[in-house]
């Protein structure tokens, strides 16, 4: 059984980069604490504040916030960070090669219910001047030296890809290191599983509408095959499982707010995630196209996602092309 570190110089990854991913492990190590210390460490319940998008904060979101933050701008690769949890980038050491742009702690509405959370995570090429602004961190997600997340489930797992497929490991809680646990991850090109807030179907646009309907019509219905669904609230949580059993998850555009065209955030899940997808043999898409290869314009943008077994992605977009918004 391999460990991270060896495997990462075994893969002739950049040494640069493999301390930037080490300082990722660590600091999550570190959430990973305050995560399992629970009520007795007073680290649950609400922050009292809000986030830039307008989010109530849960204590959980700032600490694990403040931990990313500091681990990864005293590392010396890291020349700036975003942050989910932060207003504006925050500078790091002015000859690092790489920006991160971080979901510190998802699926926050779980924290209280102890129930699983993960910390997502997207490493993109650093501008190669010294001064560093929001714009550099504009990258398409084709761009992504690397990606990942760690989940913080009944085992702590990495899932890595650094753009030659998708590597598990999973964390030795004795030792301390994670540990190579699936290597070259393969999502299921067929499913019968998927994953959508059922609660805002009033809210989604006609063609999702539509292929949700055929979905629950099941053997009834045109596909002829019954489906099942799941819904964790942590996207981290219903893509792990899709990597693990193949499905489709979506968080679709809904009219609820014209200023959020979607859920979850560009930088911060759906590029990360769209890498990890694809560099296992899924698809993850817009409703334009690809996410990865979405120009973001800034960097707290939301867009609508749908990702997940390859087949059932293609599907699900076709309705989206026959029956326009
Ligand atoms: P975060 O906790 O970082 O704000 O992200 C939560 C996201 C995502 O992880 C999850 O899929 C979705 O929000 C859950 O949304 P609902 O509250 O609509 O279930
Ligand atoms: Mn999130
Ligand atoms: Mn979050």
């Amino acid at each position: 059984m391999q460990q991270l570190t060896q495997q990462l110089q075994d893969n002739n990854t950049p040494a640069d980069l493999i301390q930037l991913i080490l300082s990722i492990c660590r600091a999550c190590k570190e959430i990973t604490t305050q995560l399992q210390g629970g009520a007795m460490t007073g680290v649950l319940g609400s922050a009292g504040a809000e986030n830039v998008q307008g989010e109530t904060q849960k204590k959980l979101d700032v600490v694990s916030n403040d931990i990313l933050k500091q681990t990864l701008i005293a590392s010396g690769s890291v020349r700036a960070v975003a942050s989910e949890e932060e207003e504006t980038i925050v500078a790091g050491n002015d000859e690092g090669h790489y920006l991160v742009a971080f979901d510190p702690l998802d699926g926050s509405s779980n924290i209280d219910i102890n129930s699983m959370v993960g910390t997502i995570f997207s490493i993109m090429p650093a501008p190669a001047s010294a001064a560093v602004s929001e714009q550099d961190f504009l990258q398409p997600g084709r761009q992504q030296v690397a990606a990942g997340y760690v989940l913080y489930g009944p085992s702590v797992m990495l899932v890595l890809s650094l753009g030659d497929g998708v590597q598990m490991y999973t964390l030795d809680q004795q030792t301390g290191e994670f540990i190579l646990t699936v290597d070259r991850v393969q999502i299921d090109t067929e499913t019968r599983e998927f994953a959508i807030n059922m609660s805002n179907q009033r809210f989604w646009a006609p063609p999702m509408q539509a292929y949700i309907d055929d979905l629950l019509a099941g053997s009834d219905g045109p596909r002829e095959k019954n489906f099942n669904m799941r819904w964790v609230a942590a996207m981290v949580a219903d893509v792990h499982r899709i990597l693990c059993r193949g499905g489709l998850f979506t968080y679709p555009w809904d009219k609820r707010d014209p200023d959020k065209p979607g859920k979850l955030r560009l930088m911060y899940e759906a590029n990360p995630m769209g890498m990890l997808i694809e560099q296992a043999g899924g698809a993850a898409y817009t409703d334009s196209g690809p996410i990865l290869d979405i120009q973001p314009e800034k960097i707290h943008q939301r867009v609508p996602v749908i990702l997940g077994s390859i087949n059932e992605v293609n599907t699900c977009v076709a309705y989206h092309q026959q029956r326009p918004f």
